[in-house]
Parts: C-alpha cells; sequence; structure tokens
C-alpha cells in the first residue's frame, strides 16, 4: 500500500526523505572504499547510449544511469539529442520553455556550456536539452563542413570536466547519431529481452566498424545492456544467453528488470530513485551504476600500468 498509486499520485515522495536517501545512496553505490585515490582519479568518459531499435531503453538508461552516477558523486552530463526530447522531459524539463539546446549548439555552435541545464535534481548532473527544431538539423548539417564531427569539436571545451557524458541518440542511424558516435569513447547498447531483439544489431555492429575506420578510431563497444527482463519468461533468457554467447563479458552483469515504476517515472518528470527508490528498477539502475564506476577503475588503473610499463 505504501508504494501503490492514489489516482495519478505516488504516496511515497522520496523528495522528503532526499536529504538522508543521497548521501547513504552515495555510499551504496561507490564501489569500494578506494574510489579515487590521488593519482587514480577516471578519466572523463563520453558515452553514446545507441540501438537504431526503437523503444529498447535508451532513453531510461541515460535518465537513470545519469541519475545513479551523479547520486555517487560522480560529475555527469546527460545530453539530448533525440528530436523526440524523452530524457529532458523525463527529467522534468519543460521542452518548450528551454532557451538553448543541443540544436542550437550543432546548428549555430552555440559552445555546450551555453545550452547545459546545471544541477537537475542533483548537485553532479547537468543537461543539454533537446527541442523540437532538432528534426531540421540533420537536413540543416549536411552542407556544413565535417558534419560528421559538429558533436565532438562541441565537447572538445567541458568533457573534461565530467567523470561521465551520456548521450542519449535517437533510434536511428542518421546524421544525429552518427555525430556521436564521432565524439564518444564507447557505445553501451541497451538490448530489449524481447522478440527479434538481436535483430539490427549487425547494422549497428557495422556502423561502429565504419566509424572506428572513418572518424573515431578508439571507439569501442563499452557494453550491451539487457533491459526489461522478465525472468518468467523463456523469452528474456534467451535473448540473454544469446547476448552472453556473441558479446561474451562485455555484457553488463546488471540486467534491468521490466518494472512498472520505471515507465511511470518520466512522467512525474524525475528519475526512479527519486521517485521510488525501493522499486526494482531504480536498485536495478544503483548497481548499473555500480558497476560502470568499478569498470571505469578498473581501467584507469589498468591504463596507469600501461603507461608505467611503457615509460620504464
Ligand atoms: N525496464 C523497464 N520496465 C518497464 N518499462 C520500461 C523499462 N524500460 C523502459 N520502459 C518503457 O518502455 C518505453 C520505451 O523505453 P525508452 O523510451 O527508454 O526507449 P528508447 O530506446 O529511448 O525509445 P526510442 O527509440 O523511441 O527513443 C517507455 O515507455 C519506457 O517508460
Ligand atoms: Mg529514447
Amino acid at each position: 500500500m505504501v508504494f501503490g498509486l492514489a489516482g495519478s499520485r505516488p504516496l511515497f515522495h522520496v523528495k522528503q526523505y532526499e536529504c538522508l536517501f543521497v548521501p547513504s545512496l552515495a555510499l551504496y553505490i561507490r564501489a569500494s572504499p578506494t574510489t579515487d585515490p590521488p593519482g587514480f582519479a577516471t578519466m572523463s568518459r563520453v558515452i553514446a547510449i545507441a540501438n537504431q531499435k526503437g523503444g529498447v531503453g535508451k532513453t531510461t538508461t541515460a535518465i537513470n544511469l545519469g541519475a545513479c552516477l551523479a547520486v555517487a558523486e560522480k560529475k555527469t552530463l546527460i545530453i539530448d539529442i533525440d528530436p523526440q526530447g524523452n530524457s529532458t522531459s523525463g527529467l522534468g524539463v519543460v521542452r518548450g520553455e528551454v532557451e538553448r539546446s543541443i540544436y542550437d549548439v550543432l546548428v549555430d555552435r552555440t559552445p555546450v556550456r551555453a545550452a547545459t541545464q546545471p544541477e537537475i535534481h542533483f548537485p553532479f548532473l547537468d543537461l543539454v536539452p533537446s527541442t523540437r527544431d532538432l528534426v531540421g538539423a540533420e537536413v540543416e548539417l549536411v552542407n556544413q563542413h565535417e558534419r560528421e564531427l559538429v558533436l565532438r569539436r562541441a565537447l572538445e571545451e567541458v568533457r573534461e570536466q565530467y567523470d561521465f557524458v551520456l548521450v542519449d541518440c535517437p533510434p536511428s542511424l542518421g546524421l544525429l547519431t552518427l555525430n556521436t558516435m564521432a565524439a564518444a569513447d564507447a557505445v553501451l547498447i541497451p538490448i530489449q529481452c524481447e522478440f527479434y531483439a538481436l535483430e539490427g544489431l549487425s547494422q549497428l555492429l557495422n556502423t561502429i566498424r565504419l566509424v572506428q575506420r572513418n572518424l573515431n578510431p578508439r571507439l569501442e563497444i563499452d557494453g550491451v545492456l539487457l533491459t526489461m527482463f522478465d525472468q518468467r519468461l523463456n523469452l528474456s533468457r534467451q535473448v540473454a544467453e544469446e547476448a552472453k554467447e556473441y558479446f561474451g563479458d562485455r555484457v553488463y552483469g546488471t540486467v534491468i528488470p521490466r518494472n512498472v515504476r520505471l515507465a511511470e517515472a518520466p512522467s512525474f518528470g524525475k528519475p526512479i530513485v527519486l521517485y521510488d527508490i525501493l522499486s526494482a528498477g531504480a536498485q536495478a539502475y544503483l548497481n548499473l551504476a555500480r558497476e560502470m564506476i568499478s569498470r571505469s577503475e578498473a581501467r584507469a588503473v589498468a591504463q596507469r600500468a600501461g603507461a608505467g610499463v611503457a615509460g620504464s
């Protein structure tokens, strides 16, 4: 009862408890007490959340992973590069009131900083919103010089200010997604545990290869995230097994379950940790943030060791 809905209003408002929850969550989520020892700070990482298949959980992941990273005191920027603007509205930003957006960054070369809305729900979470103008951006970019590299250039001045930059891509492999892949260090691929989940993946992987070859050799696959997993369904388990066969340990150990609270939260303009912290969806995204932070710490340690070997 406590967590049910009364009409359209949740009975449980985490907001009242934020002052208690957020600091304790930060402790819970941090991978270990050795997080960020001097000299081991993780490097800034730009992650494209991409899959040209629609409705697989890209936006839900951008909003909730971003919020959980911010709760863990990782400075995080979410960029909404989808004309649908679901990350923007899902974070409670009214699109009609946005003055500067990712459209201005791409088409008018407005600095990212000028289009950034700071401290969205959390001190460590910023957002570059999307507006409806973005629908026309692909056409407007076509005649621009090095049109695939506009976002990369724009991000150069701000990326070092963030631990993570998450870019919520549209469900297509057009110029907006290409710009994101050209700017990114890695692609996170959400896969919905449903029929035809893996269909179209070869096209996505081909696009990643083309970007690696022509625009951005350092682009890697960050990982594959299984979303909307229903453990009662054989189908969900089959999709998970197939994904693991193909992608091996690049599949995140954290699986996002199908959870109605995750679907409800955007209509309240809140990430799941502020809407229903005890839901299975909130716990999953907290675990995902924790896993991503440990992976990036492991990468930083490996890079440091590599640099040490190279330098000796
Ligand atoms: N784990 C989940 N459990 C239940 N519902 C979910 C879950 N993840 C996402 N949804 C719901 O599924 C729908 C599609 O999710 P989402 O918008 O995140 O996908 P998307 O890949 O961003 O879609 P698009 O390709 O249109 O941008 C939304 O209504 C969302 O609330
Ligand atoms: Mg989306």
